[in-house]
């Protein structure tokens, strides 16, 4: 299968923990590009803390690798997005179009501490919702106060938020106790995005064999297409799914 949509990932160079350089991005989307992924969503840290940079700067980095690649991965899109760090600002920067929204949508992805009370980071989410965005929950899985009672996930389902989880935790490369979670998010049929969330060419891969291989044997393609291509292609039209 091909045609995989990656809607989190950190291939852009120099702006975060992903990607360290030109050379590395060009590495990160060929093994992208081997696993099947033809649409990325770039989407570095917007965190005020971590030395957050501006939408400008950003854009500008994406073009510089949309030309580096134009020639030999001519079937690879790539958009621009950014992972926000929740925090009493978010709302006003997306607002200021300081940080980027997802591909121009009305999508966001939304990280919090892995430690959040879950009544945060549920409210949180619903003042995305009342300012008109569609927040999608980066990795869940790392949310203990989220994950510890599954009936929390489909509270934020209900209210609105959409769900992502990372390939790795699936197949257990982030440890038994995240694989056993994520597999019951996939049994209660919680996920829309499945994601690398790469920050490298090395452990961080945006690799995805390995998962939808596992996936494939054991949900189907149907599965498969449903949390790699057809939620992306909607949020990408800015649809509802
Ligand atoms: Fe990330």
């Amino acid at each position: 299968m091909e045609g995989f949509i990656d809607i989190h990932s950190h291939i852009l160079p120099q702006l975060d923990d992903g990607s360290s350089s030109m050379e590395q991005t060009l590495r990160m989307l060929k093994i992208a590009y081997d696993d099947g992924i033809r649409t990325m969503i770039a989407t570095p840290h917007a965190h005020d803390g971590r030395g957050a940079c501006d939408k400008e700067v950003m854009e500008q980095k994406l073009k510089d690798v949309k030309e580096a690649i134009k020639d030999t991965y001519p079937g690879m899109k790539l958009y621009l997005g950014s992972e926000i760090y929740y925090s009493h600002d978010s709302i006003k920067k997306l607002n200021d179009k300081k940080y980027p929204a997802m591909a121009d949508t009305k999508y966001v992805l939304v990280e919090f501490s892995p430690m959040a009370e879950f009544r945060y980071i549920k409210n949180g989410l619903q003042e995305f919702i009342l300012d008109g965005f569609n927040p999608i929950v980066a990795h869940v899985e790392r949310y203990y106060y989220v994950v510890k009672d599954l009936e929390r996930v489909d509270e934020l389902i209900q209210m609105g938020a959409c769900i992502q989880v990372n390939a790795a935790s699936i197949t257990g490369e982030f440890g038994k106790e995240y694989q056993g979670i994520t597999k019951k998010l996939i049994k209660n049929n919680f996920i829309h995005f499945l994601s690398t969330d790469a920050h490298s060419d090395g452990n961080r891969a945006p690799r995805l064999k390995k998962c939808v291989d596992y996936l494939t044997k054991k949900y189907g393609e149907e599965y498969i297409s449903e949390i790699l291509i057809h939620n992306a292609e909607k949020l990408l039209l800015n649809q509802y799914i």
